[in-house]
């Protein structure tokens, strides 16, 4: 995990980041100025209210409806063009509003000031897939966690940005001939035109795309049939449903929140507008604080399980919120509630953005987005009116007359859904059956310095025997040696003179080692290969790549001598001092073909002798590794031809490379 500044360093995406805060903030700027605006051209509160429901409304339908399309067209359609023309049309829109509303009545004037928000809305449909699709292509992955903690530091931190400008606005009006909603229009139509220009120099092909689209002649399929595809690999992929059940239930959470927000400060906390004011602003800090904090907070912890995990502490905060009548209290679990639920966003669209192919990305974004829109819609409509219905009651308990608000219950309701949602999609996503989660966070709580740094890229190639991870580290070698990396080749055990008699040792079959005297002995050359020759390679910016690491100890060791995984990965830890491959490549072989393997080369090992249950436990155990941690690892049949294998090596190492040198022939 990287600062979320890590993004940042590359050019491309810090152009299309100034356009997304510049949008953001425009969406912000706009729906101040409309629902302003909207109150000045109708007459009457209940009138009034009507009114701005109508055009809150009207920003949240397009997606319930146009959703899927938007995505399924935004992955066929030219992503920069299609983000530019949204720009441009939204801009135009925003700007043509305050100008209809001067010269029109007051009727024809809020007819098309709806219009002209849906037509917004809708563009802004297609806007988002499109960028979304794009930035996986602007960074390395490493970077990913990053570039999605800043979209959303832009798409929240721009609203009290937004507000304070319309404040602001407020006072200039005094001096200049225009209303303030008119003048934030006109503002607002100039940052969209802006973020065109912005968008329109930028390349968002993928890395090594041909520079037109190749039309070989196959007919697209069509719109309705990619949706289908859409839907049916959200279904068929285990990840995909966990991750929209949970972004559903803490986006319903914090919808909550909002909708019942203004009675609630008013009938339970017996404060104005000032404490409402007060929530609102507490659950975009959190959301901020979550966001911006929480992948640093998370460590090393999988991410599928921090997932349902930070949805389980959306839904706690919320119960304690139903019961706390008292307002500091509750600004405490309103920030802390939109923090759990900004951690579990940041880290669901991240699991989306590194594990969801580019052809169906956009798609799946826009299934994403416009769920979270319905849901949104949904829970804002239902939860005052379930609140509403229940209104104040006094309920007979064992005697007693309690006091019962229907906010309060529905908050407490929600709360407890929300808890059943994290843990379903904890259940439904682990990715560490067997590792109990007080394993893992007590590893948190205990992680020692960050991981240092370096210039250069750490490769580590892993497998079971006879997987032939010595042809890929040679095949590899060639390939970066020809693009004039530097490249450093070495392995575990032995890479080192001390860590050559700890090989004799350990593979030695006379040598008679307990499971953890041979945990140490491998431990031991690890941390001498590290200290000795993989650090001083990366502090150079070599690439390195090396013939196993620290996943052969968890996996032998761990797995196979059935020591604790945990315990092991401690031990490691503190051997390499913290340094991480940033890709393994896993070659997966069935023992048993693998084994025949290895055996044809020469006489049997220590290890190799072992029997083949021992050899199935180690395979297990990488894979399990593997599913973990997917943004680092890269698994490969092993019986698929080598080229193939080093071909797919290839092409996931190209965007890790350092950048300096990234004139790699593909
Ligand atoms: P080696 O001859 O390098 O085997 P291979 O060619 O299969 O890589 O021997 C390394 C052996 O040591 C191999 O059987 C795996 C085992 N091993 C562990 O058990 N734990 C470890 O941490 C490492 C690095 C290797």
């Amino acid at each position: 995990m990287r600062w979320p500044a890590g993004a940042l360093r590359s050019p491309r995406f810090r152009q299309l980041y100034v356009a997304l805060v510049l949008s953001s903030f425009g969406d912000w700027l706009g729906l101040l100025a409309i629902t302003a605006l909207t109150a000045t051209l109708v007459e009457g509160l209940s009138a009034q209210s009507f009114a701005i429901a109508g055009v809150l409304a009207v920003r949240v339908l397009p997606a319930a409806v146009l959703g899927p399309f938007a995505g399924a067209l935004a992955d066929r359609l030219d992503r920069r063009r299609t983000m530019v023309l949204t720009d441009v049309l939204r801009g135009l829109f925003f700007g043509s509003i305050p100008f209809v509303a001067a010269v029109a009545e007051p009727r024809p004037a809020l007819a098309y000031l709806l219009v002209a928000s849906l037509v917004v809305e809708a563009l802004s449909l297609f806007w988002i897939p499109a960028k979304e699709a794009s930035v996986p292509n602007l960074l390395p992955r490493r970077d990913l966690e990053s570039a999605n903690q800043l979209s959303l530091v832009a798409t929240y931190a721009t609203a009290p940005v937004a507000a304070l400008v319309f404040a602001g606005l407020g006072l200039l009006s005094g001096v200049l001939p225009v209303a303030v909603a008119e003048l934030a229009l006109y503002v607002n139509a100039a940052t969209f035109l802006f973020a065109a220009f912005q968008v329109s120099r930028l390349d968002v092909r993928p890395a090594g795309a041909p520079a037109a689209p190749a039309d070989d002649g196959t007919p697209q399929p069509t719109v309705l049939a990619s949706i289908r595809e859409g839907l049916r690999f959200a279904r068929s992929s285990e990840l995909v449903r966990g991750l929209l059940v949970g972004m559903l239930g803490t986006l319903a959470a914090a919808g909550a929140v909002v909708a019942l927000g203004r009675p609630f400060a008013e009938s339970v906390l017996r404060g104005g507008d000032s404490a409402y004011g007060l929530l609102f602003a507490a659950v975009f800090v959190g959301i901020a604080t979550g966001v911006g904090l929480g992948p640093r907070l998370l460590g090393d912890l999988s991410r599928r399980r921090a997932f349902g995990l930070s949805i389980v502490a959306a839904g706690s905060f919320l119960v304690l919120l139903s019961v706390v009548p008292n307002l500091a209290f509750a600004a405490v679990a309103v920030v802390l509630v939109g923090a759990s639920a900004g951690i579990a966003y940041v880290v669901g669209l991240t699991l989306v953005g590194g594990e969801v192919d580019d052809e169906v990305r956009g798609r799946t974004f826009a299934l994403v987005t416009s769920l979270m829109r319905l849901t949104l819609l949904l829970t804002l409509a239902v939860a005052p009116a379930v609140a509403g219905a229940i209104g104040l009651r006094t309920v007979p308990l064992g005697g007693v007359e309690l006091q019962v608000n229907g906010i309060s219950v529905v908050l407490l309701l929600g709360g407890l859904l929300t808890v059943g949602v994290g843990v379903a999609s904890y259940r439904q996503m682990d990715d560490r059956p067997g590792v109990p989660l007080r394993t893992d966070l007590y590893a948190l709580l205990h992680r020692r310095r960050r991981p240092p740094v370096f210039p250069g890229l750490f490769v580590a190639v892993e497998g079971g025997e006879g997987a032939g991870k010595s042809t890929q580290v040679a095949l590899l070698r060639d390939w970066l040696e020809a693009a004039g990396h530097e490249v450093v080749v070495t392995r575990e055990p032995g890479a080192t003179p001390t860590g050559a008699r700890l090989r004799e040792l350990l593979l030695d079959p006379r040598s008679d080692l307990s499971p953890r005297a041979e945990a140490l002995l491998y431990a031991a050359d690890r941390a001498q290969h590290v200290d000795r020759v993989v650090i001083p390679a990366l502090a150079r910016g070599a690439v390195v790549l090396t013939d196993r690491y620290v996943d052969s100890s968890l996996a032998y060791q761990g797995a196979g001598r059935a020591l604790d995984v945990a315990e092991v990965a401690d031990l490691s830890r503190w051997a390499t001092q913290g340094v991480r491959p940033d890709l393994v490549l896993l070659l997966d072989v069935d023992p048993a073909v693998g084994l025949r393997r290895a055996r044809d080369v020469g006489a049997p090992d220590r290890i190799e002798g072992e029997a083949l249950a021992f050899h199935e436990r180690v395979r297990e155990g990488f894979l399990g590794l593997a599913a973990a941690a997917p943004e680092r690892y890269l698994v490969v049949d092993a019986a698929t031809a080598p080229d193939e294998v080093a071909a797919q090596a290839r092409a996931r190492l190209l965007p890790l490379l350092p950048a300096a040198r990234a004139a790699v022939p593909a």
